[in-house]
């Protein structure tokens, strides 16, 4: 029998790579999941040949609700092993649980039929008398955590190394063998944001509220120097859709340059932004031949090196995302919201955890195609509750459908937004702003 490792389970440590196998999986357990704490660890991870899988949030309790912790899935190789069944989780939803699907030509089921795939937020949902809908969220369970954690990588008597003692007394009782070794301690690296940003300061007469303006976000906008309350926005995401037009952001050739164009509008946004007053980001990671790029910690770090003051970063859930569905991994169900300020006080902002409502379908009654990208209304509506009063002024630099200005204008907020393709906004904002019904 190999006496390798098929899986090293670590709580706050990394692997010495010198024991690995092509074959073994290894999870790393981060509570809290703070950034700042080891992101930068995985990148020089990262940099010495492991593969990052996946990150997976685990939702558990915390003073002002949920919180999440992170386990960080990475491989030597893929040549692993990936028991994708034995987690795959129930759900009366369904018409979402994936197994449902037609069969294929060749008489196999597209997925699975037990039970709704498995995803990067490990979450109890409760429902209500059977009702079809999660009504609530609620913290996992750790024993839960380690049983998926190993059903996924593991086989009975398959060997497991960890620094967890509660964990390797787990795998004991299911059967596996155990060894305990000592991870290479993670420690909290003190990043240093450069404040020294060059930024200009120009004042001049305001240009006009309550309207989109066809703008490339990257060239600064006159007269909204400290003006602007709020600012919430999703940017293009790297390679993932193309808006139809030269030189957008999202369609460079590499990932730099995309990180770059992402720089010069947030350095704008720190222009017009009032003092002690909040901007939060939407943005995801990426994958790339099955090794994350960490666009979400790169965010982070560029936000910080314009001046901005990182407060937190919250998980938006999206449970029935398919994003990233391989044989190998759980898919992608999350998505990040940064949240930072021009130095703002605040640093509670309730539960690190969120779900709203999904939007589906893509054509309205009168063919007027929508967004490929829209946020939820109650997505902004909750960060407006959160950051902004009746009046204030807020803006998106990537308007999309407008969503942000449809919002604004049913709470009573001003607001501005900016937008390359103009098909987008005259078809949707406009609507929008006569308060048409499109959903
Ligand atoms: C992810 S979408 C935003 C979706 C929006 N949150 C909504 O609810 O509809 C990003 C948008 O940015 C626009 N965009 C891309 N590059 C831009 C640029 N340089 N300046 C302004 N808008 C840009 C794209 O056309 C696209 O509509």
């Amino acid at each position: 029998m190999n006496n390798m490792a098929k899986l090293i389970f670590l709580k706050s440590a990394r692997p010495n790579l010198a024991n690995l196998d092509d074959d073994t999986q290894v999870w790393l357990w981060i509570p809290d999941g703070k950034p700042h704490f080891f992101h930068e660890h995985l990148s020089n991870l990262q940099q010495q040949g492991m593969m990052l899988r996946n990150l997976i949030y685990v939702a558990k309790r915390a003073n002002k609700g949920l919180s999440y912790d992170v386990l960080v899935f990475m491989t030597k190789t893929m040549d692993y092993s990936f028991f994708k069944d034995k987690i795959r989780v129930k759900s009366r939803w369904k018409k979402h649980e994936f197994g449902k699907g037609k069969p294929r030509k060749n008489g196999k089921k597209p997925y699975n039929d037990k039970g709704k795939d498995p995803s990067n937020v490990w979450i109890k949902e409760i429902t209500k008398n059977g009702s079809p809908h999660v009504i609530k969220l609620d913290a996992l369970d750790v024993k839960e955590t380690f049983r998926r954690i190993l059903d996924v990588a593991t086989v009975k008597n398959d060997m497991v190394f960890s620094n967890n003692d509660d964990f390797l007394q787990f795998a004991k009782l299911h059967g596996r063998q155990t060894r305990r070794i000592n991870g290479i301690p993670f420690t909290a690296i003190n990043y240093r944001p450069n404040i020294d940003n060059g930024l200009k300061r120009e004042k001049s007469s305001p240009p006009l509220y309550n309207r989109y303006y066809i703008h490339d976000s990257r060239l600064p906008k006159d007269g909204l120097y400290e003006q602007v309350d709020f600012i919430l926005t999703s940017p293009p995401y790297y390679r993932q859709r193309d808006y139809g037009y030269d030189d957008q952001i999202g369609q460079e050739a590499n990932y730099e340059e995309y990180l770059e164009n992402l720089r010069k509008v947030w350095i704008n946004c720190y222009h017009y932004l009032k003092e002690e007053h909040y901007f939060v980001l939407n943005i995801n990671n990426f994958m790339k031949k099955g090794n994350l790029r960490l666009t979400h910690w790169n965010m982070i770090k560029i936000l910080e090196g314009i001046g901005f003051k990182y407060h937190d970063s919250l998980i938006w859930y999206q449970p029935n995302s398919r994003r990233g569905l391989t044989p190998k991994n759980v898919c992608d169900a999350k998505e990040y919201l940064i949240i930072v300020s021009k130095g703002g006080k605040k640093d509670e902002f309730g539960d690190r955890l969120l779900r709203f409502k999904q939007l589906r379908g893509s054509l309205l009654p009168n063919e007027v195609i929508l967004h490929p990208a829209r946020f939820p209304e109650e997505l902004v509506e909750y960060f407006l509750k959160l950051f902004t009063k009746e009046n204030d002024l807020v803006l998106d630099p990537f308007l999309g459908s407008g969503t942000v200005a449809r919002v604004s204008e049913r709470m009573n907020r001003k607001w501005i937004g900016f937008e390359l393709n103009e098909q987008y906004v005259t078809n949707l904002t406009q609507l929008l702003l006569q308060n048409q019904d499109i959903l």
